[in-house]
């Protein structure tokens, strides 16, 4: 139980000369539920999108179950750093899964197809398995009647929540959520929580952007305050949410007038 899944060590991540991510070291235990917290702006999303490689590093290390990703060498005969190949990056999105604020469904495409879309192009799963597998993970999310719809005709929270059954149908060791109910119209955000909370009691392994305060004082083992591209404090939700140590941190949590905790 006590075994580590991610480890980032060092990670920073520079857009031109915006230094976003500066220096976060994080660890991940098998079935950790963390919560990350932080101003707008602070670099919870690039934190998040590095880790399943949507963003490239700029510098650091990220392993994945013991195993370091990336080999040393030059990039474009440029410094020195971390080289990653398409056929690694691959892998490690089908292990480590992510769940977007915007959902990222394909509107072309039926809800089932939606979700057998990976199974099929990624994991190579015969067409008759993966509608098998999406139709299992769709059932779990609250949506067998939905199989055949369009994203469009769906609302904000049934679309989350085929997103939240894509990503599941690939088996993730990890799930990445950032900010899963912030479009949300405020009725629609507790169908999605409360998904996101059956899968916690399954004991996944889960990082969770969120400003749902409420939601994750309850969610998570681990608390992580980002401020400025750093991990500026962390602790149990107790430690953080309600007994925040920190200055910065307190002033954060000060912005929240409703704490449901
Ligand atoms: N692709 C990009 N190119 C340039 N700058 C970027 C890019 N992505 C993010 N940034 C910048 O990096 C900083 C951190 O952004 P990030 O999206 O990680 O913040 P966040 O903590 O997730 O904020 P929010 O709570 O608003 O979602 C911001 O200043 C943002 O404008
Ligand atoms: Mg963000």
């Amino acid at each position: 139980m006590d075994e580590t899944v991610i480890r980032i060590r060092n990670l920073h991540k520079r857009f031109g000369d915006l230094h976003v991510v500066k220096g976060v070291d994080l660890e991940v235990k098998r079935g950790e539920r963390i919560a990350i917290i932080g101003a707008s702006g602070s670099g919870k999303s690039t934190i998040l999108r590095c880790l399943n490689f949507m963003e490239m590093p700029s510098e650091g290390t990220i392993e994945l179950d013991g195993k370091l990703l990336g080999t040393e060498g030059r990039a474009n005969g440029g410094r020195a750093g971390r080289i990653y190949s398409e056929a690694e990056l691959c892998a490690l999105r089908t292990r480590v899964g992510m769940v977007f604020q915007q959902f990222n469904l394909f509107p072309h495409m039926t809800v089932l197809e939606n979700v057998m879309e990976g199974l099929i192009t990624v994991k190579r799963t015969s067409k008759d398995a993966a509608r098998s597998r999406a139709t299992e993970q769709l059932t779990k999310v609250g949506l067998l009647d939905k199989l055949d719809a369009y994203p469009g005709k769906l609302s904000g929270g049934q679309q989350q929540r085929v997103a939240i059954a894509r990503a599941l149908a690939m088996e993730p060791e990890v799930l990445l959520f950032d900010e899963p109910t912030s479009s949300l119209d405020p009725e629609l955000v507790g169908e999605v929580l409360r998904v996101i909370h059956a899968l916690a009691e399954e004991g996944r392994t889960m990082l969770l952007v969120t400003h749902e305060l409420g939601f994750a004082y309850h969610f998570a083992d681990r608390v992580v305050f980002i401020a400025d591209g750093v991990v500026h404090e962390t602790g149990t939700a107790d430690e953080v949410l309600k007994h925040p140590k920190r200055e910065r941190t307190q002033a954060f949590l000060a912005r929240f007038t409703e704490r449901a905790f």
